[in-house]
C-alpha cells in the first residue's frame, strides 16, 4: 500500500507562529510517498533513499507500535520524494506523517486526523526541539490553512485557486538554527521582537480575510508588508531580496520569503497575465521556478500504479515514468523550472530540453531506430539514431551520452551540431543536436527500440516523399534542421 503526503509552503505568518499567533500555510502538490510491504519474515526494513534523518522514520515505526499497539510480522517500507532537503517543503514532517498513516492503513489501526496530526506533532517536536507544527498540519490536512502553534486552532480557508509563483534561491536553510537565532534575539530585544510579531499576526488576519474573498492583489500587498517585518527580524538574505524585488518589478503583486528564511523558497502573487514575466524574473535574478499548485489534498492512499496509470488518457502500459521530472526553459534556452514528464507532454506552452543524436557508420549512413509499443508519445514510428529527454541536473552532452548507452548499448565521441525548437499539438521541445560515427555492435533496449536500421540520406529522402516510412514529427523537424530532407 502506498500513501502519499504533500509538501507545503508557508504563506504567512512564519517565526511569529512559533510565539503563539496565527499563520496561514498551503499544501502544495509535490508529494512525498511511503509504500509499505509486509514481509512476514519478522524484521523491519527501511529503503529510504531521499531521507537524510531516519529518526522521523524510526520515531514514527515506534510509536505506532508502542502507543498504537500495531502487532507486524515483518515489514519493508520505502520512502520516495521529489523534494527530499530541496525548497523546504517540509520532507521531516511529510515522512513522518505518511509512514504513520502507512502504518495504521496496512496493520488497521483506527487513527483519525487528529491523532494523526498529534502524534506526527510530537515526533517531530521530540526530534527537532522547536517548531509550530504547521507542517505537519499541511502534511495531515492539506489544504490551506489559518493554523495556531501546536493545533490549537487548525482552519481549512476556503481560498479557491492561489495564483502563487514559487522561487528557489538554491540555497538550503536550517530551519531550527534559524528559529533558535530569532528566539536568542527575542531574549535580547522581547519588545522589538514582540512588536514584529505583533505586526506580524495583524498581517496574517488581513490576509486570511483578503484570501477568502479572492483580492489577490491586497493579499499581496499583505505579503510585501510581511516581507518588511521578516526583514527586520534578520531572516532575509541578498538572494532571497534579489529573487523577490525581481518579482516586484516583473508585476507581482507582492513577494515574500516563506519558511524560516534566509534561503529556501520565495512566493509572489501574480495576475495569470504576469506569472510568465514573473517567473522568467525570477529565473534571470538566478533563482529556479519551482513549479507547484497551492491547495493539495492532505495525506492519502493511491491507488496502486499501475491503475493510477492506466487510468490517464494516453498513459496506458507506457514504460517510461511519468513523474521523471524534465528541465522547462524560455526561447532562449534559459531554465525556468521543472515539470513531470506528464505535465511537459500535454502541454504545448511548456518548452523542456530534449537531445536528439545522429550515429553514422563510416560509410555515412544514418542509423534510425523504431520506437518500442510502449512509448507514450508516438509509438511504433521511427525516429533518429537516439533521442530523449535532459532531466534535472543533468547537462545536454550527458543525457546525450545516457540515451546512446540506454537505447543503443554504445557510448562514442559526440560533437555539437545545432540546437532548435520543435512544436507540435502536445508539447514543445528545445532539442540539442550531436553526432557521431560507430559501426556498432549495437545493443538496442527492447524496452524502448523495437528495431534500427542504416539508411542512405537518399533513401532517406525518397522514403520520405513516398511517406513509406512513418516517422516521428521530432525525426523529420530534424532531418529539415541539418538539411537531410
Ligand atoms: O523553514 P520552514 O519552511 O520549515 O518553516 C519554518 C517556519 C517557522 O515559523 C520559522 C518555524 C515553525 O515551526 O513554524
Amino acid at each position: 500500500m502506498t500513501i502519499s503526503a504533500p509538501g507545503k509552503l508557508m504563506l504567512f505568518g512564519e517565526h511569529a507562529v512559533v510565539y503563539g499567533y496565527p499563520c496561514i500555510t498551503t499544501a502544495v502538490d509535490s508529494r512525498l510517498t511511503a509504500t509499505i510491504e509486509p514481509t512476514g519474515d519478522g524484521k523491519v526494513t527501511i529503503d529510504a533513499p531521499g531521507v537524510k534523518d531516519t529518526r522521523f522514520v524510526d520515531g514514527a515505526i515506534t510509536l505506532a507500535t508502542g502507543e498504537w499497539h500495531i502487532h507486524h510480522n515483518g515489514f519493508r517500507l520505502s520512502t520516495r520524494s521529489p523534494f527530499s532537503g530541496c525548497y523546504g517543503f517540509g520532507s521531516s514532517s511529510a515522512v513522518t506523517v505518511a509512514t504513520l498513516k502507512a502504518l495504521a492503513s496496512v496493520f488497521h489501526a483506527d487513527i483519525d486526523e487528529r491523532k494523526l496530526f498529534d502524534a506526527a506533532y510530537n515526533i517531530v517536536l521530540s526530534i527537532q526541539g522547536i517548531g509550530s507544527g504547521f507542517d505537519v498540519a499541511s502534511a495531515v490536512f492539506g489544504k490551506t490553512l489559518y493554523f495556531v502553534a501546536g493545533g490549537k486552532v487548525i482552519e481549512p480557508l476556503a481560498a479557491g485557486e492561489i495564483p502563487l509563483v514559487v522561487g528557489y534561491t538554491k540555497v538550503k536553510s536550517n530551519t531550527v538554527e534559524i528559529v533558535n537565532m530569532v528566539a536568542e534575539k527575542r531574549k535580547k530585544y522581547p519588545e522589538k521582537v514582540d512588536r514584529i510579531f505583533q505586526g506580524i499576526a495583524k498581517i496574517v488576519d488581513q490576509a486570511k480575510e483578503k484570501m477568502l474573498s479572492g483580492d489577490w492583489e491586497r493579499a499581496g500587498r499583505l505579503m510585501d508588508f510581511d516581507q518588511e517585518y521578516l526583514r527586520d527580524l534578520g531572516v532575509s538574505s541578498e538572494k532571497l531580496e534579489a529573487l523577490i524585488a525581481a518579482a516586484k518589478r516583473a508585476g507581482a503583486w507582492g513577494a515574500k520569503l516563506s519558511g524560516a528564511g534566509c534561503g529556501d523558497c520565495m512566493i509572489a502573487l501574480a495576475s495569470p497575465d504576469k506569472r510568465k514575466a514573473v517567473e522568467e524574473a525570477i529565473a534571470h535574478a538566478g533563482g529556479e521556478v519551482v513549479c507547484v499548485k497551492a491547495n493539495a489534498q492532505g495525506v492519502r492512499i493511491d491507488p496502486p500504479a499501475r491503475l493510477d496509470s492506466a487510468k490517464r488518457a494516453g498513459e496506458a502500459g507506457t514504460t517510461d515514468d511519468q513523474d521523471e521530472l524534465f528541465v522547462v526553459v524560455d526561447r532562449n534556452d534559459n531554465i525556468l523550472g521543472y515539470k513531470t514528464r506528464r505535465e511537459c507532454h500535454h502541454d504545448p506552452s511548456v518548452i523542456h530540453r530534449t537531445v536528439g543524436v545522429l550515429m553514422y557508420d563510416a560509410k555515412g549512413r544514418l542509423l534510425l531506430q523504431k520506437r518500442s509499443m510502449t512509448k507514450d508519445m508516438e509509438p511504433g514510428l521511427w525516429g533518429i539514431s537516439a533521442a530523449g529527454h535532459v532531466t534535472r541536473g543533468q547537462s545536454d552532452e550527458e543525457a546525450a551520452h545516457r540515451e546512446l548507452k540506454e537505447e543503443l548499448g554504445i557510448d562514442v565521441p559526440l560533437t555539437f551540431v545545432k540546437k532548435f525548437i520543435t512544436v507540435n499539438d502536445q508539447e514543445s521541445e528545445r532539442a540539442a543536436l550531436y553526432q557521431g560515427v560507430s559501426d556498432g555492435p549495437f545493443r538496442p533496449e527492447a524496452s524502448e527500440v523495437s528495431d534500427i536500421k542504416f539508411f542512405e540520406p537518399r533513401q532517406l529522402r525518397l522514403l520520405a516523399a513516398s511517406k513509406s516510412l512513418k516517422m516521428t514529427k521530432a525525426a523529420e523537424q530534424t532531418f529539415h534542421e541539418v538539411g537531410i530532407l
